[in-house]
């Protein structure tokens, strides 16, 4: 039986960001809040330096998120964050494993796996992100890399409430590029009988999104397929009318 799952839009602005850009946030609010997304659910993951003030504009009806965390909980670790320092500047949610961090800092599925923990620790859900690369596209193994990294990065209590799934494929992401509707519909699928092996009571409501690439005029035919439950979105996610307008295909 198909089950219903509320999707989830949600922006990662990355390393961008500053005072000013909190009126493109306050935009995005007032759009959600205007039912912009109907019943999506929508979050903005900002840098820990605009979470405070983020979390404030965004209100009611936008949340607002981290963008990685650390896997302590408190203590001797210089310039990193605690799961519980994004929840008390109003964070809901945090994303972690996203391929920027895979590659720049060398984190591992292992890695991964302990930084959910501690957003669940916190009361955050965690984004755990996975992908593969264009070369391991080319050679016929992305299902296997990302079952893999799926298999290593999700902790045994994960849940449909702490936990969501984000596919980005490492080559659609900022370039413009995006897989085609049945590759996409392959992963997802492979992700969904994944999930429901590994987490018996919940592996069919868990949401998986699509990210790499989203903009306003491919949203609508990604956002279609089948066990997408929302999207992850970079650049777009940046600017309210283009936000608005990929959240709207669940208006
Ligand atoms: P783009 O939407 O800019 O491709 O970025 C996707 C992404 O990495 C979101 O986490």
């Amino acid at each position: 039986m198909a089950i219903s799952r509320n999707a989830l839009v949600a922006g990662n602005w990355k390393m961008n960001g500053v005072s000013a850009s909190l009126a493109e946030l306050k935009a995005i609010a007032e759009g959600v809040a205007g039912g912009a997304a109907g019943t999506a659910a929508c979050a903005i993951c900002l840098p820990a330096t605009l979470l405070a003030r983020g979390a404030e504009i965004a209100g009611q009806h936008l949340l607002v998120g981290g963008q990685d965390c650390s896997a302590e909980t408190f203590g001797a670790h210089t310039g990193d964050l605690a799961a519980e320092m994004l929840r008390d500047s109003g964070a809901s949610l945090v994303i972690v494993g996203h391929s920027e961090r895979r590659a720049d800092h060398g984190e591992t599925n292992a890695v991964v796996r302990a930084k959910a923990e501690a957003a669940y620790r916190a009361g955050l859900t965690a984004i755990i992100c996975v992908g593969e690369t264009r070369p391991q596209r080319d050679a016929g193994d992305a299902l296997e890399i990302c079952g893999a990294q799926l298999e290593g990065s999700l902790p045994p209590g994960a849940t449909p409430d702490n936990t969501v799934l984000a596919y980005e494929p490492v080559w659609a992401i900022g370039t413009g590029l995006v897989p085609t509707v049945d590759d996409v519909a392959a992963m997802h699928a492979f992700f969904r009988a994944q999930l429901k092996a590994l987490l018996p009571h919940g592996g069919d409501a868990l949401r998986i999104l699509y990210g790499g690439s989203v903009k306003p005029d491919n949203a609508e035919s990604l956002m279609r397929i089948d066990n997408v439950d929302g999207a992850l979105i970079g650049g777009a996610s940046l600017k309210a009318k283009d936000f608005l307008a990929i959240a709207s295909v669940y208006a």
